[in-house]
């Protein structure tokens, strides 16, 4: 069984593609003494990314990297390491982050990687995991952090909270609803990764 990280002030970079919530949310428990961390960084593929603006509009440095102009992956995610690296940063946070993590960054940053995902995995991976839900049928759903690994959706699960579907839900009124959860359970995450008391052993996360 490893621990994650030593207790310590974490330095956090989140990587978006679009609208931002989590990162405001994760801000605001920042600001709020919640949580014992400092949102260093906001990097996104997506120059149009709302969340690239309210960094900036927040004081915090904001990064577009263009996936496109590199010739491939790795060679992109080196552009993107070098960024973080360059912050120091101790986790990297994917909010609503619409590509696939590769080993550079894996490699860079091992059990240093956390996502959010809208939905109790390993139920409803992919996109669309509210739809996915509501054309389901299931009576509960929710979302789930989890380390990430190379797969989708598929890395060591760290927390979920649930959210009970309702007979009339449309695939966003149960956004919404997942979306107010995912903007607490995601710094109670990170909280408890700066207190050190989260640890691996295998696929199972233990928080001591
Ligand atoms: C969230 O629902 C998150 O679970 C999913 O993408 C969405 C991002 O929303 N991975 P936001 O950009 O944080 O508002």
């Amino acid at each position: 069984m490893r621990q994650v990280i030593t207790p310590k002030r974490l330095r956090l970079a989140v990587l978006a593609s679009g609208r931002g919530s989590n990162f405001l949310a994760i801000h605001a428990a920042s600001e709020k003494g919640q949580l014992d961390a400092d949102l260093c960084l906001l990097l996104s593929d997506q120059a149009a990314a709302p969340a690239l603006d309210r960094a900036r509009q927040l004081g915090i440095k904001a990064v577009h990297i263009d996936p496109r102009t590199y010739t491939n992956r790795d060679d992109y995610e080196t552009e993107v390491v070098r960024h973080l690296q360059a912050e120091n940063i101790d986790m990297v946070v994917l909010a609503g982050y619409m590509r696939l993590v590769g080993r550079v960054m894996l490699g860079a940053f091992p059990d240093r990687v956390l996502n959010i995902h809208p939905a109790l995995l390993p139920s409803f991976a992919g996109l669309h995991a509210q739809r996915q839900a509501v054309d389901y049928g299931v009576k509960y759903s929710g979302c789930t952090v989890h380390f990430v690994d190379q797969g989708m959706d598929t890395g060591p699960i760290i927390k979920q909270a649930v959210v009970p579907v309702e007979d009339d839900d449309s695939e966003d009124s149960l956004a919404q609803r997942i979306l107010v959860q995912e903007h607490q359970l995601y710094w109670q995450v990170l909280q408890l990764l700066a207190e050190g008391r989260v640890y691996i052993e295998g696929r199972k996360v233990h928080i001591i």
